[in-house]
């Protein structure tokens, strides 16, 4: 039996993730604020460590892989909350886990965005996140947008991954970032919900070349190969699953 450890895996794309692998025969260890293995708010830095003393508990012989999937919407409130959670717990987990996915050459998956490479971010925002200056990107990033604190922690994870890569692959681990597209599930229907990001998004949903919508399923197959022997030279890798919206938005960028 294979081992995985996954935050975020009690809803939406986690939640896909987990029911995926565990059809297989595989064991998944679950952190989330509820119906986890492991309760603990990422939000905090007590949250993570206990995260990481419990999964350390829970997977003594090592993690064929890990995915830091638990993230907040851009209409999360205070958006330093979004900050918390979508960058710094990603990482704090990622790095806590790191030994033990060492011990199985596993892979570890961040889970990013489509909308990283959005114009109208702030770059000192980014750039505090990228330096693990979390009180400074939190003081910051009230003063700034949903947007920034949604689109910049996934840009800046999206950076951290590519970044760290090289460092993972000498400890044999592969680590990839996954950037959905707009996916049907709670995250995006309290995005939907919004007064003022609701139209924007329906607008923006408007330019998927796939025609609609991602559903859970879609974005956990892909993080399903990323996870696998048969991604085994893959490393350092941002996967688009997105139905087509950034080529279509992006085409010349890469
Ligand atoms: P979701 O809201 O269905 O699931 C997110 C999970 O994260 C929930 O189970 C929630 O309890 C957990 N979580 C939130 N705050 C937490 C905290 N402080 N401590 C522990 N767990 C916490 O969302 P969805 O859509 O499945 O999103 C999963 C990931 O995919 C997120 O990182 C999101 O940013 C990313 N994503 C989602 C897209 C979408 O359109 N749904 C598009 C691109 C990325």
């Amino acid at each position: 039996t294979k081992t995985y450890a996954m935050t975020g895996g009690a809803s939406g794309i986690g939640a896909a993730l987990k029911e995926s692998l565990q059809a297989r025969g595989d064991r998944v260890i679950v952190v989330d604020l509820k119906n986890a293995d492991i309760i603990a708010d990422l939000s905090t830095v007590e949250g993570r460590q206990h995260a990481i003393a419990g999964i350390t508990e829970l997977a003594t012989d090592g993690l064929d892989g890990f995915v830091a999937c638990a993230g907040l919407p851009p209409v999360a409130e205070p958006l330093s909350l979004i900050t918390q959670v979508n960058y710094f717990a990603a990482v704090a987990t990622i790095e806590g886990v790191v030994d033990l996915v060492a011990k199985k050459n596993g892979a570890i998956v961040s889970v990013c965005s489509n909308s990283a490479p959005l114009p109208g971010l702030n770059e000192e925002h980014i750039e505090l996140l990228l330096a693990g200056k979390e009180a400074e990107a939190c003081a910051l990033i009230e003063t700034l947008d949903g947007h920034n604190a949604y689109a910049g922690s996934k840009n800046a994870l999206t950076k951290w991954t590519r970044r760290n890569a090289a460092e993972m692959m000498r400890k044999g681990v592969r680590l990839n970032g996954i950037a959905p597209g707009m996916t049907r599930t709670p995250l995006t229907d309290k995005v939907f919900a919004d007064e003022t990001l609701g139209d924007a998004t329906r607008e923006f949903s408007k330019c998927i070349s796939y025609g609609d919508l991602a559903t859970p399923d879609m974005i956990a197959d892909a993080m399903l190969f990323l996870l696998d022997p048969a991604a085994r030279y893959v490393s350092g890798s941002i996967l688009f699953v997105d139905g087509g919206q950034d080529a279509l938005l992006r085409p010349d960028q890469f």
